[in-house]
């Protein structure tokens, strides 16, 4: 298999023929091993052109826990593989790079979650996937940028309530309150009290962001629109609320590529990381894609061809959970996928 220099607009050819002899020792390890290489929507173009399953954390966790093959290698930030390893607790699940993290699913620790439930006693949790597991296994249900709203909705019903703490993004829990037309509410060592509210939903937030996302300003999308004035403007649901607002469309990395893919008649800007402009052109050559590459995700960077073919090579490293946290995590999980 080689890759085509057409499909790679952003490698030149030359860095192609260097990764040949790279690509044909993944594809002959991948087969002696039996294993399924997995890549994240913001891997490195070759990772993701190599991967056997592409797309957001949840979809390839869940494609993981459906193969019948026993060794699984993911190709994303550590929080991913855990939950891939959460839905397969007996496959061999493997990340190629221990060195990546996550801004967001590092902001908060299971002992924040227990204080939090001291101090707000009855109140349901929600947590993003974008966590560790032991983050999800002191939660009620898990959730997506995709079906959080649906998600909110389920927990004030099953609960009786019309509070709920969402964490860790402020970002996302800010752009879901807007679109429940919630109140949402940011405690603070110095103010913990919940504000009365005439909202019939009230969200209560956790200060943690992404990195990558937090850096994109409604200055930056409005340049654009200024420049390229027929645009459309795609937007995670981890930017702030203000970007989310100035732009023409938001959803998860899956939903924005399908968005993207049938925009063909006007040029799209992605507010996301930016090697996923870089994947569209490969598995979407009609689009006209404006790769202006401003915010790259250090973390998500770790992946490489090397590590991911020394990851096959020395079956390395492998994803170990504590079961019991792993067995409520997967509470958490299941709670989410069968809403
Ligand atoms: P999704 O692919 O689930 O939309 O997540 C985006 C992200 O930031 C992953 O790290
Ligand atoms: Fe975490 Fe943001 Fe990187 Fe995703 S893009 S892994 S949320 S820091």
């Amino acid at each position: 298999m080689k890759p085509n220099p057409k499909d790679f607009p952003t490698i030149p050819p030359i860095e192609l023929e260097m990764y040949q002899g790279l690509i044909d020792e993944i594809k002959a390890l991948k087969k002696e091993k039996d294993a399924i290489v997995l890549g994240h929507n913001y891997m490195h173009p070759l990772v993701y052109w190599i991967a056997d399953f592409k797309g957001d954390s949840l979809n390839l966790s869940r494609k993981a826990a459906t193969t019948d093959r026993q060794t699984v290698v993911f190709c994303g930030v550590p929080f991913m593989a855990e939950t891939a390893a959460i839905l397969s607790p007996t496959k061999n699940v493997l990340i190629p790079s221990l060195k990546g993290g996550c801004s967001l699913a590092d902001s908060i620790t299971p002992q924040d979650i227990i204080k939090l439930r001291l101090q707000y006693p009855g109140i349901p949790v929600i947590a993003y996937v974008n966590t560790t597991a032991a983050t999800k296994a002191e939660v009620d249900v898990c959730c997506t940028s995709g079906n959080a709203k649906n998600v909110v909705r389920w927990a004030l019903q099953q609960f009786k309530t019309n509070k709920l703490i969402f964490l860790p993004d402020r970002y996302l829990a800010t752009n879901i309150a807007r679109d429940l037309d919630a109140d949402i509410f940011f405690p603070t060592k110095e103010n913990q009290e919940i504000p009365p509210t005439d909202k019939a939903i009230q969200i209560i937030g956790w200060d943690g962001s992404c990195e990558v996302h937090k850096q994109f300003t409604v200055k930056d999308i409005e340049s654009i629109r200024t420049e390229y004035p027929t645009v459309k403007i795609l937007a995670h649901p981890e930017c702030s609320e203000d970007v989310v607002a100035a732009s023409d469309f938001s959803g998860s990395t899956n939903a924005m590529i399908a968005e993207a893919k049938k925009t063909l008649d006007r040029p799209v800007y992605l507010a996301t990381e930016c090697s996923m402009a870089d994947n569209i052109l490969t598995n979407a050559p009609g689009c006209k894609l404006i790769r202006m590459c401003s915010y790259r995700c250090p973390h998500m960077a770790m992946i490489t061809l090397e590590n991911l073919r020394d990851s096959l090579k020395f079956n390395q490293y492998q994803v170990k959970l504590d079961p019991e946290i792993s067995s409520r995590a997967r509470l958490s999980l299941e709670r989410m996928i069968s809403i």
